[in-house]
């Protein structure tokens, strides 16, 4: 996956010191204005048309793939036989001057003349004169917009993809190490079965991976060059499409004019991952949020991703998870709206579009900060071994194990050992015990059936250990899995990592083998 050095790095755009640059109108930017669309009117844009109209406040964040697009628009126009080299040249040089200029934080962005396309191409005219007004001979602004926001979002997708990796190297990593911690494992947030915490760990990982998974599809169907299409018809001029398609790194151009310029799908399939993905985050916050509480105590998140109370001396609160669990809200917001703006428009291109940017920008940086803070959140916490494993006993998380061993051992029916498994649990409730407190006369009194071998299932460790089938908590899938998905992340190749029978017992002393 290349992406051409031209567009850069989209994530980082919004840190670049344009938007400070934004200035308003002043009389010459009118005047301008006019120069591009202005021939039939007699009056200059009513204040309120000017800023209703206006995009360049956000757009302007779209400069380096607009100066790409145009750079790749007048080589070919060149190559075409189009533009003279001279005129070529001019603009090539022309281009890279107004680039340095907005990358340098001297370009001043005038909201008369609407957008970053304009802006661009005002400057390069104030700078190179007449050649610069033959940049814009076989394409539309309608084209150019949907090129360069393409190439925006393929470029941050780019980066997205990286971020997801690097958060499932932290979560592997991790998962490694606790290969043999016990935690509680729940279903309706009651403890059910013990897992592990590496188990539970890869379990992100494996959401983390279809998510990357949905966002590469996304960025396979939009890598196609719309450039060329033009206002919606396509252009009478003899243009080469597959030229500026390569020059930008896109597969091949799009093959209809009208769809071209009004196809958003690019940026609604992106959103829809990204909401997924901010779905699995939000519930992967939730956890920390509530593993951190005194209450479970589960980890300690560390100080550089927590805040303190003004109030209550004592507070550690977890405010980058309950915000990483809060931004699946704007995420799901931007597709909701992209998704309305788009509902009913007629072909081709309707300015109800130019609402597809800010939304966009928000959702992505806001997926891209979530995951980075989650990266952080996942390498600094420290988990209480202790008080996971302590959880995991109580409430009879290892009655399956007993109602499997009945079954195993004595060849009772399942039905039949969930309900002798159920006289039990109910024997040591009496007794105020848990399973592993009981003695054989106690399990005898139930089914006499039952001998001492019964006691070896009864611990956390054995239960885990025992979950060897495919996909399941035991230590040793968690270590080969971990270094599955650490070859496929590294691209190296990585063997399991040794268990170390840490801790409380020793993993595998379950004699269920
Ligand atoms: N700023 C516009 C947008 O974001 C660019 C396209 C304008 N096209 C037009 N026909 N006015 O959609």
């Amino acid at each position: 996956m290349t992406t051409p050095a031209a567009t850069g790095n989209a994530h980082f755009l919004f840190r670049g010191p344009i938007e400070r640059e934004f200035s308003m109108v002043s009389p010459s930017d009118k005047a301008l204005s006019n120069k591009m669309w202005g021939g039939r009117f007699a009056e200059a844009p009513d204040a309120i048309m000017e800023e209703i109209n206006a995009s360049i406040g956000f757009d302007q964040r779209l400069y380096r793939q607009d100066i790409a697009g145009s750079k790749a628009h007048a080589t070919m126009l060149e190559a075409t036989g189009i533009l003279t080299r001279d005129d070529r040249d001019a603009i090539l040089s022309g281009l890279d001057q107004v680039l340095a200029e907005i990358e340098g934080g001297q370009f001043k962005f005038s909201r008369a003349l609407e957008d970053i396309h304009m802006n661009v191409e005002s400057r390069l005219r104030e700078k190179i004169g007449d050649a610069a007004g033959r940049l814009h001979t076989a394409r539309s602004r309608n084209d150019q917009v949907a090129t360069d926001f393409r190439l925006y979002v393929r470029d941050y997708i780019d980066t997205l993809l990286g971020q997801i990796r690097s958060l499932q190297l932290a979560l592997v990593t991790r998962a490694e190490e606790e290969a043999e911690t016990i935690l509680p494992g729940f279903t309706h947030l009651q403890n059910a079965q013990p897992v592990t915490f590496g188990h539970h760990l890869l379990a992100y990982v494996e959401m983390l991976g279809r998510d990357a998974g949905r966002l590469e599809d996304a960025r396979k169907r939009l890598n196609e060059n719309p450039l060329g299409s033009a206002a919606l018809a396509g252009t009478p001029y003899p243009i080469d499409r597959h030229m500026t398609a390569a020059a930008l790194g896109f597969d091949r151009p799009t093959a209809n004019s009208l769809d071209a310029v009004s196809d958003r799908d690019f940026i609604l399939e992106t959103l829809a991952a990204a909401a997924i993905c901010a779905m699995h985050l939000s519930r992967f916050a939730e956890e920390m949020v509530i593993w951190s509480s005194a209450q479970f105590g589960f980890i300690k998140l560390s100080d550089k991703f927590t805040t303190g109370s003004s109030i209550m001396p004592q507070k550690r609160n977890p405010d980058a998870a309950e915000l990483v669990r809060a931004k699946i809200g704007r995420i799901l917001g931007a597709l909701n709206s992209l998704l309305v703006v788009m509902k009913g428009l007629p072909l081709a291109y309707s300015k109800d579009m130019q609402e597809d940017k800010e939304v966009a920008f928000d959702a992505l940086d806001a997926l891209s900060l979530s995951l980075a803070a989650m990266t952080g959140m996942v390498k600094d916490m420290q988990p209480n071994r202790e008080k996971m494993h302590a959880s995991a006993s109580a409430g009879f998380s290892t009655a399956t194990d007993v109602a499997d061993w009945l079954v195993r051992e004595l060849n009772i029916p399942f039905r039949d050992a969930h309900h002798i498994t159920g006289q039990i649990v109910s024997l040591a409730e009496q007794k105020n015990c848990g399973l592993e407190g009981l003695t054989i006369e106690d399990f005898k009194l139930i089914d006499h059936r039952i001998d001492s071998r019964i006691h070896k299932v009864l611990t956390v460790e054995a239960s885990v250990a025992a979950r060897k089938s495919y996909g399941g908590t035991a230590p040793a899938n968690v270590v080969e899995q971990a270094a599955r998905w650490k070859s496929a992340l590294t691209g190296e190749t990585h063997v399991p990592r040794a268990l170390k029978g840490r801790k409380h017992g020793t993993p595998g002393d379950g004699g269920v083998e």
